[in-house]
């Protein structure tokens, strides 16, 4: 028979550093790993990587794996690096598989417990722990570095960038425009040719994409592999572009890595769809900014006229209806208002008026 080699990864935390916690976590992981990809019954497991975290020290994870008699492969153990950040009391496997040529196979991979962090495009279901978990490290690392992150999310057009920029200014802090993010990846899929279905495609052109947000004197520029593309991105054929792939959890799982990372570290403005939803959850003030359809297509209509860029009112509303459909109705991290977020509808307020309401509330909450 002749086979081919695929790999399969899996991880699992375990919630104290003791033999029986180790044995019973590895037990479960590999029991899951074995039973869900049918190894021993005509898929053959070749040899076994286990990788712990410093932290396990109570017993070998390779031992219990031996123990539970499930995989009769070469079983080595080595050390992950001691990261900052790394989820702790962490034990990972990586088995390659021998598969007869002719069988349809896809590996089905095992992220448990707070592991479920590590891979939540792989993860099942976040667990109820998991998140608490990710609720937790986001509080802690707030508490540490005492950062205050103000979350703007709503519909486009309500206005979010204008105040966001204001308020940025007006209280010393970095302005964050998520949406220009998710427009320069639609603009970078536009260019390769890549189509939404194309999943493939799409992970391919993440990994070789580089964005960076950079504020040079006070104005916003987005770099896409080191080009500015902050005009290009502002055009209206890239707007749809935008709102199609930031439905893809691919494109969600990396821009939102991105931006967590920048928000961590210093006192930030973000404006987006899923800011005090998703990204930061933790965030010290959250709003949730909107006005009507009507309204919001005219201020887009007057702001692309201003650029000189060819556009129709009713096209702009109907397609402002379709992102806001979209944006609301997609899978992964829709728009939707935080529960403890500020709703403000700004169809009959000025900036100045909106900017000011704004302050005052970030205000009593720093
Ligand atoms: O805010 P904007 O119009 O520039 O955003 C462009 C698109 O990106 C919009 O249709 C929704 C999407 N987006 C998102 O899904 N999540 C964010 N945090 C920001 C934008």
């Amino acid at each position: 028979m002749s086979e081919k080699i695929t790999a399969l990864r899996g991880a699992t935390t375990v919630e104290e550093n003791t033999r029986d916690e180790i044995v019973s976590k590895t037990r479960e992981l590999i029991e899951k790993l074995v039973a869900d990809n049918g190894i021993g019954t005509g898929v053959r497991a070749v040899w076994c990587l286990i990788s712990t975290t410093a932290d396990i020290t109570a017993f070998y994870p390779a031992r219990a794996l031996r123990e539970s008699g499930l995989l009769s492969c070469p079983l080595m153990s080595c050390l992950e690096p001691n990261m900052d950040n790394a989820l702790p009391l962490c034990i990972r496997v990586m088995i390659e598989l021998a598969v007869d040529e002719k069988t349809e196979f896809v590996p089905r991979h095992a992220y448990l417990h707070k592991a479920a962090l590590l891979r939540p495009d792989l993860a099942e279901a976040l667990g109820e722990d998991a998140r608490s978990e990710q609720v937790q490290t986001s509080r802690s690392a707030e508490a540490k570095n005492a950062i205050v992150n103000v979350a703007i999310d709503g519909p486009s057009g309500a206005g979010k960038s204008t105040v966001a920029k204001l308020l940025a200014r007006r209280l010393s802090m970095t302005y964050l425009d998520t949406g220009a993010m998710y427009r320069a990846i639609g603009l970078k899929m536009h260019r390769k040719g890549i189509c939404l279905d194309d999943v493939e495609g799409i992970e391919r052109t993440l990994d070789g994409t580089a964005i960076e947000v950079e504020t040079i004197d006070g104005i916003q520029h987005v770099f896409l592999d080191g080009k500015d593309v902050s005009g290009e991105i502002r055009r209206h054929y890239v707007s749809k572009l935008a709102s199609d792939f930031s439905a893809v959890r691919q494109v969600r799982l990396k821009l939102v890595e991105m931006q967590r990372n920048i928000a961590s570290e210093k006192d930030c403005i973000l404006d987006g769809r899923d800011i005090g939803t998703f990204v930061l959850p933790d965030a010290a003030v959250k709003f949730y900014l909107t006005a009507s359809v009507k309204v919001r297509a005219k201020r887009r209509f007057d702001e692309l006229k201003a650029k000189g860029e060819e556009c129709e009112l009713g096209t702009i509303e109907r397609d402002i209806e379709t992102r806001d459909y979209n944006d609301m109705h997609r899978e992964f991290a829709p728009l939707k208002k935080a529960d403890d977020a500020v709703e403000v509808v700004t169809d009959d307020m000025s900036v100045d008026q909106v900017v000011a309401f704004m302050i005052d509330i970030i205000n009593s909450k720093r």
